[in-house]
């Protein structure tokens, strides 16, 4: 049986192997992103790390990582963070964890992106896990309308699900909310991404296209490089 958390571990102390002293390290959200973190810390760099969410960053400083926040520190040289899907061209899904909006503001930022992964994530077509869509609160079950006319316009013909916890709707660090769109196959990436941001109410969503620079993905015979 392949241990898929030795997977996401090596494929994380990889990444942290990049690193090096007086770096701003753009820290990820997940378990994978986790075990960044934690290889970070060991490494004791003297490094400034800028979290994706509440939970790496009380994880970080738990951990006696200097944390600070995204706009208050010098460029961002390097980010490294978790995904749900790496497909074609380092396409990805993001968002499981609900960080995607603070991810993609932490990704944008920095002048190098590293995506870390087991290999189950390695897929040749996105879409089989179901696309975060984060939306703003206030009115959302409108907003969720349109965003069924946009999958629609895509050939998407389903209906995103708003994602719950406990029976409670889950709420992003900003505050907002998440539905799920269980695309199946997403065969144009860049033109669901456009419908999708198109509607007023979606903050963002999950597709990140033309951000990772290299993905570093932990399988059973060890870490594999590639890019985009
Ligand atoms: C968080 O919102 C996500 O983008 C995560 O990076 C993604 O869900 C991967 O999480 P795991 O590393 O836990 O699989």
């Amino acid at each position: 049986m392949v241990d898929i958390d030795a997977q996401k571990r090596a494929a994380a102390e990889a990444a942290a192997a990049l690193v090096m002293s007086g770096m701003v390290v753009g820290m990820g959200t997940g378990s994978t992103a986790a075990w960044f973190v934690r290889a970070l810390a060991a490494r004791r760099l003297d490094i400034l790390g800028v979290p994706t969410s509440q939970a790496t960053g009380n994880l970080a400083t738990s951990l006696g990582i200097r944390i600070g926040q995204l706009g208050e520190t010098k460029a961002i040289d390097l980010t490294v963070d978790g995904a749900d899907e790496i497909g074609p061209g380092l396409a990805l899904i993001k968002g499981g964890g609900a960080a995607l909006l603070r991810e993609k503001l932490v990704w944008e930022a920095s002048r190098s992106c590293v995506v870390i992964a087991d290999a189950a994530k390695h897929v040749k077509m996105l879409g089989k896990y179901p696309l975060p869509i984060e939306v703003v609160a206030f009115g959302h079950t409108t907003t969720a309308l349109r965003i069924c006319d946009a999958l629609a316009e895509c050939d998407l013909g389903i209906a995103p699900m708003l994602r719950r916890k406990d029976g409670e709707p889950v709420r992003t660090d900003g505050g907002n909310l998440i539905y799920d769109a269980a695309c199946g196959r997403i065969v144009e990436p860049a033109a669901l991404a456009a419908a999708l941001k198109s509607v007023t109410g979606v903050v963002d969503h999950g597709l990140f296209l033309d951000l990772a620079d290299r993905a570093l993905i932990g399988g059973p015979d060890g870490v594999i490089e590639l890019e985009p």
